[in-house]
C-alpha cells in the first residue's frame, strides 16, 4: 500500500462508485464530468482556472443550463488537483484500489441542494434531535469544497437568510472554495436574499451567468 496524487486518474474519477458515494453526488449526475460538458469551452477553462487557484465560484443560469453538471464535473476536477489516495495492490480492480485519504485533503468535499439544506437544519429543531443546527452549519462550513446548488430556490425567510449568510460568511473568512449556483443572478438574491451575501459571491472568486438554453427540452 503506498500513497499517491490522483492526477493518474484524470478524467476517470467521475466513472469510480465509491466516489459517487462518498460526495453524495445524486444519480441523475453520476458518471457526468467536466468531459461531457458540450459547448463553452472558455467557460470550462476559467472554471478549471477558479479551481486551481483556490477561488470560488457563483454560476447563474436559466433552467436546464447545466449549472449542476458543472459543478459535480468541477468537484472531480477538484479531486484530480487535490485528492492523495492509499493505493491497493494491483491484483485488485483499479477502482477498489482507489481508497482516498480524506484526512489529506482536510476531509470531503460536499454536495448540498440548497432546500435539502433548509430541510437538514429545521429538522434539529424538534427536542429530540441529535445534531444541532450550528453543527450542520459548522459541517458545511468546514468542507475543504462545498457545491451549494441552486439557492434562492428554497423558502426565502429572515431565518433562512442568517443561515445562509452565517454559511457562506464563514467559508469566506476561512478562504476556503464554495461553488454556488443559482437560476438567479447577484441583483435578485442582493434584493430577495442579502446583499452582503451577494457581494461576498462576486468577491469570493470567479462569476459565471450561463446563457445556454435548456438542455432538458431538446
Ligand atoms: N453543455 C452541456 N453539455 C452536456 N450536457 C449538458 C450541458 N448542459 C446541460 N447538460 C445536461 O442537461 C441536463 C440539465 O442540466 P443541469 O441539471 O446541470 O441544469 P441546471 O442548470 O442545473 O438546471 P436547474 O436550474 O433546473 O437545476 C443534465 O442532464 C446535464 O447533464
Ligand atoms: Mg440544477
Amino acid at each position: 500500500m503506498w500513497i499517491s496524487e490522483a492526477k493518474h486518474l484524470q478524467g476517470k474519477l467521475h466513472t469510480f462508485p465509491s466516489l459517487w458515494q462518498a460526495l453524495a453526488i445524486p444519480k441523475r449526475f453520476q458518471g457526468k464530468s467536466l468531459n461531457d460538458y458540450e459547448d463553452n469551452e472558455n467557460v470550462v477553462s476559467s472554471l478549471k482556472k477558479a479551481i486551481e487557484e483556490n477561488k470560488s465560484i457563483f454560476l447563474s443560469g436559466g433552467c436546464g443550463s447545466g449549472k449542476t453538471h458543472l459543478a459535480i464535473g468541477l468537484i472531480y476536477y477538484w479531486l484530480e488537483k487535490f485528492l492523495v489516495l492509499r493505493t491497493e495492490p494491483s491484483y485488485m480492480e483499479e477502482s477498489e484500489r482507489i481508497v482516498p485519504d480524506w484526512n489529506k485533503t482536510g476531509g470531503v468535499p460536499k454536495f448540498v441542494v440548497s432546500p435539502e439544506l433548509f430541510m437538514q437544519l429545521k429538522s434539529t429543531f424538534g427536542e429530540r434531535s441529535e445534531e444541532s443546527e450550528s453543527t450542520i452549519i459548522e459541517k458545511y462550513s468546514r468542507a475543504p469544497l462545498l457545491v451549494l446548488d441552486d439557492i434562492g430556490s428554497e423558502k426565502v425567510t429572515d431565518w433562512s437568510r442568517m443561515d445562509l449568510y452565517i454559511l457562506i460568511n464563514k467559508r469566506y473568512n476561512a478562504m476556503l472554495p464554495t461553488i454556488v449556483t443559482s437560476n438567479y443572478g447577484r441583483s435578485w438574491i442582493s434584493e430577495n436574499i442579502d446583499d452582503r451575501l451577494s457581494s461576498r459571491l462576486s468577491e469570493m472568486g470567479l462569476v459565471i451567468n450561463l446563457k445556454s438554453t435548456d438542455r432538458r427540452v431538446r
